[in-house]
């Protein structure tokens, strides 16, 4: 079976290092808010190209730390409009929504499968606060069109880049584009952890200062609260394990874009779409989504002949059972992407007999 993820596999490389991290961290005693994080801090500010790194729990809080933020700076208030792309993981919407303020939804373009002005303009209205960009399947979502529309429109531009670690736009990289971004660092993430863990990154010191104190109970100094805030922390162990990642993250991107290539070069089944495939914006491929009118068949089909695959995502943010508010909205491309994508496997470490064998089946597929 060619896995979708092996992760056995792609932790395997780092185990001598990640052993001694451990040993180091747990003979050392020190757990939490220790080295490990500051330096981790630092190291991934530096490489994502911004002043302040805040680590926090995960990608969730990250995105929802960045919101409350903003609402405890007076920059946006409950009720105010957030645009965020319709076809997102449901973490993007619930950090919107649990600050109490309105998730509104823009169709994707149906070759990019990312938000474009001209959706975010019909979605638009004098609500309208903040748009949050995905970097969704580590396609780089930035355009310079949206954040000029966001200058002159004095919105928000908010990334969720917990796909597309390492991806750029010129000589930048995604998670320095917009006002602030959150970053996930689930293990199966493009620089995951053993566990769970997120970050904030920002040019913003005041918006940082507030999200530190948010992650921390909402204090700044100990035992005295400011804001309502919550414990979100990223542990010294996954710290100590995100630095040892950090260092061969260019290197993994590079052998994702191989295989990204390889698929595109050889996937030649009219059945199935391999979305923006001509595009020039940068793609790291967190995922490798492709389109198929009979996905449910070809995922079945894949299965039978060894291949496992994974749909992102079956049920839109606006189709869930938890936004019931929003389940009457009618987004056709999103619906549809809903409906035909696919993720082939995809990871730094397929081999080129797996990727072979992943081509012939899709190729066989009739
Ligand atoms: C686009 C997107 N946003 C946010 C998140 C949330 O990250 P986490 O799982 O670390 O909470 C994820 C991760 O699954 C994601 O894919």
């Amino acid at each position: 079976m060619v896995k979708f993820l092996d992760l056995q596999k792609i932790t395997a490389l780092y185990s001598d290092e990640i052993n001694r991290a451990i040993e180091r961290t747990t003979n050392g005693g020190w757990f939490l808010n220790g080295v490990e994080v500051q330096l981790f801090e630092k190291e991934y500010a530096h490489y994502i190209g911004t002043n302040r790194c805040v680590s926090c729990a995960n990608g969730l809080d990250a995105l929802w730390l960045i919101f409350r933020a903003y609402i405890e700076l007076g920059r946006l208030k409950p009720g105010d409009e957030v645009i965020v792309p319709a076809n997102t993981f449901i973490a993007t919407v619930l950090a919107i929504s649990e600050n109490g303020l309105i998730p509104v939804f823009a169709e994707p373009d149906g070759n990019s499968l990312q938000i474009s002005l001209s959706a975010v303009k019909s979605v638009m209205t004098p609500k309208t606060k903040a748009i949050c960009i995905v970097h969704l399947y580590g396609r780089c979502a930035f355009t310079p069109e949206l954040a000029d529309f966001c200058k002159t429109s004095g919105l928000l531009m908010v990334e969720d880049n917990a796909q597309a670690h390492g991806c750029r736009y010129g000589n930048s990289k995604t998670g320095s584009l917009g006002d602030a971004a959150g970053h996930s660092f689930y293990p199966g993430k493009i620089l995951g952890a053993l566990g769970d863990g997120g970050a904030v990154t920002t040019n913003d010191n005041e918006l940082a200062d507030v999200i530190r104190a948010l992650a921390n109970y909402g204090s700044e100094k100990k035992y005295y609260c400011g804001f309502k805030g919550k414990n979100s922390r990223l542990d010294e162990i996954q710290a100590a394990v995100l630095r040892i990642k950090l260092k061969s993250l260019e290197n993994d991107i590079a052998a994702r874009k191989r295989v990204a290539q390889f698929y595109v070069d050889n996937i030649t089944n009219p059945k199935v779409t391999l979305p923006g495939k001509e595009l020039l914006t940068d793609h790291v491929y967190h995922l490798f989504p492709v389109l198929c009118a009979e996905r449910d068949r070809l995922q079945k089909y894949l299965f039978e002949n060894g291949v496992e695959t994974v749909i992102h995502y079956p049920v839109p943010p606006h189709k869930q059972i938890c936004y019931q508010e929003y389940n009457s909205i009618s987004l056709p491309v999103t619906e549809r992407l809903a409906a035909q994508e696919l993720s082939l496997p995809m990871s730094p470490v397929l081999t080129e007999a797996e990727m072979n064998k992943v081509v012939e089946c899709v190729n066989s597929f009739e």
